[in-house]
């Protein structure tokens, strides 16, 4: 069963429009548990545009779900995971000033620091994954360097979906094949949506998580929240009963 992780930022950048604390990114985190989310997923920036370091400290009192940390680990970024110690870290190569995430990592080129990187998270033993495009090439890299998971970068994924589903996909199912081959455990997000996200569910073996936020709090707009993550959650797997 794939779980599903909630990404919260959208829910930071609305608060921080008004400088109060309304929306309170603590109770939604909460409310996103208890309306089904087996994951909370946040993705500080060095501007602290959205989440902000403190917000991570915070949320740590709290989640009681599978707490995952992504961003770009530079030496801020490394601290706050380590002070944290949540059960996942996803190291992701962001520019600092890049909308959101727009590249898996070179994994054959930036072996070294990935390991070191590696070890650096391993010493309080919390799950690394590194966030790569579906190349194959960068899965067999991945594992080389000894991260415990990837994720893969689904924005191709989901540009191409309503054109031609099977061509879409087509790259992803390589890659997870050969994660599984490897014995890399697999993760996916980014620009996942009601729209897309069963058939990607159905089609990659293996697949253990998703990180969702932009198209997630879309919906939610619409749907509300408790019945957007239970929508979500029912894309993943029949086990709920509504499939
Ligand atoms: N995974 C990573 C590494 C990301 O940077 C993001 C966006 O913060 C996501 C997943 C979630 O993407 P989306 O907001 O499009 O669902």
């Amino acid at each position: 069963m794939t779980r599903l992780s909630v990404n919260i930022n959208k829910i930071a950048t609305l608060r921080n429009a008004r400088g109060g604390n309304n929306p309170d990114l603590v109770q939604v985190a909460l409310d996103c548990e208890r309306f089904g989310a087996q994951g909370i997923t946040v993705h500080p920036r060095p501007d602290e545009r959205h989440i902000r370091y403190q917000d991570v400290l915070d949320l740590k009192e709290v989640v009681t779900t599978e707490f995952n940390i992504e961003g770009n680990p530079d030496d801020r970024f490394i601290e706050l995971v380590k002070r944290v110690k949540p059960h996942q870290v996803t190291l992701v190569p962001d520019a600092p000033d890049a909308i959101t995430s727009n590249a898996g990592w070179d994994t054959v080129r930036y072996a070294d620091l990935l390991r070191h990187l590696i070890a650096i998270f391993k010493e309080d033993n919390i799950r690394v994954s590194i966030f790569v495009d579906a190349d194959e090439r960068m899965v067999e890299g991945a594992k080389a360097v000894g991260t415990d998971r990837i994720e893969l970068y689904t924005e191709p994924y989901a540009a191409h979906y309503a054109e031609n589903q099977e061509v879409a996909i087509a790259p992803f199912v390589k890659a997870a094949q050969r994660a599984n081959e490897l014995g890399l455990g697999l993760n996916a997000g980014h620009d996942l949506s009601l729209e897309n996200l069963r058939y990607f569910d159905e089609h990659i073996p293996g697949l253990l998580e998703v990180s969702i936020g932009h198209a997630l709090i879309c919906d939610a707009l619409y749907y509300g929240l408790e019945n957007t993550i239970q929508m979500y959650r029912r894309c993943l797997s029949s086990e709920l009963g509504f499939s």
